[in-house]
């Protein structure tokens, strides 16, 4: 064996049991007890739960957006994503007009590649269909690993978002190719009238970012998306779903039997939109925004009723000086915030509190994005999987500072938020990357995870 961790408490989506696992060449190869210790790397987890390191199946690293680049790189994000029990991290190349789904992917794994701390995946995000082009190359895209597309039905003028008839025809051709379609929804006309009756008003503060895309803005996108997914028959995965409506509507659809997915992100569980009336509102200003109380109420009784399928982050942080443009004018700050540190972390304190089970973060956070994106090695601690895991400390207190996370940005939203609980190792298929606090790893040792299409 290489390493044996011994001790520990085993957690699964289903069941929590002592045991000690054992891994050879990056695998789980065996989970039991009395496992002969020569020549492995033996770590003792008593009093510590063991668990599958986390998936976070949303993020836009080095992303061009708002006028500048997302502040962390793939080296800065990835290793974020290790400190934080992160062992796969999904991005979202943006494929533009002209260009072809495989050479935009390539393209970011070029970067990728060298700097990657954990395993990562992409979704790519597809803009404009060349004429068809596009929808020619998707069997190619799903054989070479991507099989999910996503679709923004907002930021017009950026020149990102598809018309419903391009919604439409991706929606099939992701159905018949065995693919996932992603969404953002959010409704970009009445976003836009908003805007420009605000601006008129001199209504400029982070507020009005807000009141630009209330609730029902995102509601009326989410419910036209679960209308042409339901109408297509075809699978919809609904990204950082933000708002008690639209979330409704995707529920409903979901226990009438349609084959819908809904994330939402830790930012959308603790805050409301109160925080845009801070005096460092802007730095909390990103798309879908907070919501009331009442959206954010409903948000965590679906994560305890099993609704939701999972909880990712949609980290795309920004540098102050780059959130600073928009002090007096709510339309030029980037919109984005940081988390990838913060997710399992958030998720298992909220387990260690007792909001959840320990085994519903572990499903949310890893088993569900690794089965619903087909990440077949993924996701889970069985005999046969990566050796991703994290081992963590249900005793830790931690609070979460720009100065103890990992990424590249000068500042964080989550400053000052206590944790009950915290991870104290990440294993990357068996290599250390994380422990107590530091970066321990290799930028260049994380994977392209090739996933497989949906049967
Ligand atoms: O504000 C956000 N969420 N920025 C990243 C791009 C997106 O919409 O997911
Ligand atoms: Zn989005
Ligand atoms: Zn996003």
């Amino acid at each position: 064996m290489d390493l044996i961790i011994k001790n520990g408490t085993i957690v699964t989506p289903v069941e929590s049991y002592k045991a000690d696992i054992a891994v050879k060449n990056g695998k789980i190869v065996a989970i039991g007890t009395g496992f002969s210790e020569e020549g492995a790397k033996v770590v003792d987890a008593a009093g510590k739960l063991v668990l599958p390191g986390a998936i976070d199946a949303h993020t836009h690293l080095a992303m061009p957006f708002g006028g500048t680049v997302s502040a962390d790189s793939y080296l800065a994000g990835t290793r974020a994503a290790a400190c934080g029990g992160v062992t796969t991290v999904f991005d979202y190349p943006m494929q533009r007009k002209g260009k072809g789904i495989i050479e935009t992917i390539e393209g970011r794994k070029e970067m990728c590649d060298p700097e990657a701390c954990v395993d990562y995946a992409f979704h790519c995000c597809i803009t404009d269909l060349n004429d068809g082009a596009i929808l020619d190359e998707f069997e190619a895209a799903v054989n070479y690993g991507i099989t999910s597309f996503k679709c923004f039905l907002v930021y017009k003028k950026e020149g990102m978002m598809v018309d419903d008839g391009t919604l439409v025809k991706i929606l099939l051709k992701a159905k018949e190719t065995g693919a996932m379609t992603n969404i953002h929804a959010e409704n970009p006309d009445v976003i836009d009238l908003n805007i420009e009756q605000f601006l008129k008003e001199g209504k400029t503060s982070a507020w009005y970012h807000y009141l630009s895309r209330p609730e029902f803005v995102e509601a009326e996108a989410d419910k036209r998306a679960i209308h042409w997914a339901k109408s297509m028959e075809a699978p919809l995965y609904i990204v950082h779903m933000a708002d008690k409506e639209g979330l409704e509507a995707a529920i409903t659809a979901k226990n009438d039997g349609h084959e819908i997915y809904i994330e939402t992100c830790p930012q959308y569980l603790e805050f409301t939109c109160e925080v845009y009336k801070r005096e460092d509102g802007r730095n909390f200003v990103c798309s879908p925004p907070m919501k009331g109380q009442e959206s954010q109420d409903a948000l965590w009784k679906a994560i305890e009723s099993g609704a939701i399928d999972t909880v990712a982050t949609d980290h795309c942080p920004f540098q102050s000086y780059e959130k600073d443009w928009g002090k007096d004018d709510f339309t030029k700050i980037p919109n984005g915030c940081a988390g990838i540190e913060n997710l399992y972390p958030y998720m298992l304190s909220a387990a260690n509190d007792g909001k959840i089970s320990f085994n519903r973060a572990v499903e949310l956070c890893a088993f569900n994005p690794a089965k619903i994106f087909g990440c077949e090695d993924k996701g889970s601690l069985a005999v046969g999987k990566d050796a991703d895991i994290v081992i963590y400390d249900p005793n830790k207190e931690f609070t979460i500072s720009v100065e103890n996370m990992h990424s590249d940005y000068d500042h964080t939203i989550w400053e000052g938020k206590k944790l009950h609980g915290y991870p104290v190792k990440t294993f990357v298929r068996g290599n250390l990357v994380y422990e107590d606090g530091n970066f321990v790893g290799k930028p260049g040792i994380g994977q392209f995870v090739k996933r497989v299409g949906r049967k």
